[in-house]
């Protein structure tokens, strides 16, 4: 493996396959995100993107779903009567029943029919349960179209624990070399996630304060106004843990504390990740009963709408939530065992259906080591970095400063600002319009590789283990609200407190 290679070439053809082609992600995500890309003038001239569902839909057929689709989730700005028709011109559908072998050589056809076939780049996203990623891969395989030119791309969640997460790496692996594998965390494609690797790296003048010498404790959230809608199915199965810590929350925790890499390259980067997760303090069941909260939402009011509990959304899909222990809210502490963090608290919290929409970390310094104004007026609050990854993407520092005016020193707190929409005046591209393009071009940097993705289930499943074993059911919360008051008492015990956005 090229540790030193940074650039990345578009290749000259492209079949993008989409595997779960009328699926809610290809449609609300992925073919916009594509479409973004051609508008750029970004895909290949000769690629195309090819549709493989079970829905009974012609070429046709998918395209005028595509295009309803682009109607819906692209603003109409952007909508460019010439691009759209050249987008939809790229779009092939296949009808194909995975247990039909007839269907696969259907496939190989469509693959084989196109001119230049031997040097086209063939990429397969598996916008599909985890469970069928192995299968796809070996009748891919089966039929020869995986070629070392060939990617594969993965949605998480990569498994249900760690063994799962592995049986499905190694079938996966029987196919395609790990370089040949991007598992796809959307977290990782947002503009203010890359930027901070580049806040951290690029500027002097944080680093040195980076470590537990100066930082008191870290925050990361990443709270929704959302319930579960029509994905309880899967939400059920899956709960808070599994659905956003074991990825999000834990890589953008990997980009706060990892060390710097000597650059950026395609294994770097994801090395000093890999020493982040195993260096998490492991929890044992007194720790998981200490350190953690669970919750649950019941009905409430979001933005002044009533909206009903988890247990009815559940039932609102024909779903029995009746004897669910999911958990849709996670608060915990946590600590980074290495010589830059000894000792420093790390919170994390995500939830379904809070009170706002907003991820965020905030990095709490500790206070001056002596205090020059005793006798002033005021107030001091210790220096914060917040870093607001949406919506509203930006940056504040928080600061004391003198209240301008004679009669004395008067203390007040007062940020700098930066609004990424104010300082670049640009739209912010979709996480998914880099991360598809990475795929096409082939840089792996910002995917989790094969370890990554098993020390994040390592550390995480001695929690699910005690939890699944415990009495204790989540904690109750009303809709609309900031957690289970259990999650406050989680800071308050060691003199913290959660900082929200506006304050
Ligand atoms: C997905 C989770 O990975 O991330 C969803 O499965 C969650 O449950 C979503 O809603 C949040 O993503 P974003 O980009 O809207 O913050």
């Amino acid at each position: 493996m090229d540790q030193n290679a940074t650039s990345h070439t578009v290749p000259a053809s492209c079949d993008f396959t989409v595997f779960g082609g009328t699926g809610d992600l290809a449609l609300r995500k992925l073919l916009p995100a594509l479409y973004h890309r051609d508008l750029e003038g970004q895909l290949p001239d000769d690629t195309r993107i090819l549709g493989i569902s079970r829905s009974d839909l012609d070429d046709d057929g998918w395209r005028a779903e595509v295009r309803n689709a682009l109607t819906a989730f692209v603003a109409a700005d952007d909508l460019d009567a010439v691009t759209v028709d050249r987008f939809l011109g790229r779009l092939r559908h296949l009808m194909l029943d995975a247990q039909r072998p007839d269907d696969w050589h259907r496939f190989h056809a469509l693959l084989k029919e196109r001119p230049r076939a031997e040097e086209t780049v063939r990429v397969f996203y598996l916008a599909v349960a985890p469970s069928l990623f192995g299968d796809i891969s070996r009748r891919l395989d089966e039929i020869g179209v995986v070629d070392e030119r060939a990617r594969v791309v993965l949605e998480k969640p990569i498994g249900h624990d760690l063994a799962s997460a592995q049986a499905v790496n190694d079938a996966v692996g029987r196919v395609f070399a790990e370089s040949q594998i991007f598992r796809i965390d959307h977290y990782l494609g947002k503009e203010s996630v890359q930027n901070l690797l580049v806040t951290r790296f690029a500027n002097a003048f944080l680093e040195p304060l980076w470590n537990s010498r100066w930082v008191d404790h870290v925050q990361i959230t990443v709270a929704e106004s959302l319930g579960v809608g029509e994905r309880g199915g899967y939400y059920d199965q899956a709960g808070a843990m599994r659905d956003m810590v074991q990825n999000h929350l834990l890589q953008l925790l990997c980009l706060v504390a990892m060390e710097p890499p000597s650059h950026v390259g395609r294994e770097t980067v994801r090395d000093e990740k890999l020493k982040v997760l195993q260096a998490l303090k492991p929890m044992t069941p007194v720790d998981v009963d200490r350190d953690t909260v669970r919750g649950r939402y019941t009905a409430g009011l979001v933005d002044g709408e009533a909206v009903s509990s988890y247990v009815d959304d559940l039932a609102a899909t024909d779903l029995q939530g009746s004897g669910s222990r999911t958990e849709t809210f996670v608060a915990m502490r946590t600590e980074v065992q290495n010589w830059r963090w000894a000792g420093v608290p790390f919170y994390l919290r995500t939830g379904k259906r809070m009170d706002r929409r907003a991820s965020e970390i905030v990095v709490v310094f500790k206070a001056p080591p002596h205090h020059m104004f005793p006798h002033s007026e005021g107030t001091t609050e210790p220096n914060r970095l917040h870093i607001q990854v949406q919506p509203d993407e930006g940056m504040r520092l928080h600061l004391t400063a003198k209240e301008p005016g004679p009669g004395g020193i008067r203390l007040r707190p007062v940020s700098l600002d930066l609004s990424y929409a104010t300082a670049f005046e640009q739209r912010l591209p979709d996480a998914y319009e880099r991360l598809l393009m990475d795929v096409i071009k082939g840089n792996p940097t910002l995917f989790m590789r094969r370890d990554e993705v098993e020390a994040a289930w390592t550390w995480v499943e001695p929690i699910l283990t005690r939890w699944a074993t415990s009495p204790d059911q989540p904690l109750r919360y009303p809709a609309g609200t900031s957690g289970p008051i259990a999650a406050t008492t989680l800071l308050e015990r060691e003199g913290r407190s959660w900082q929200e956005s506006d304050q």
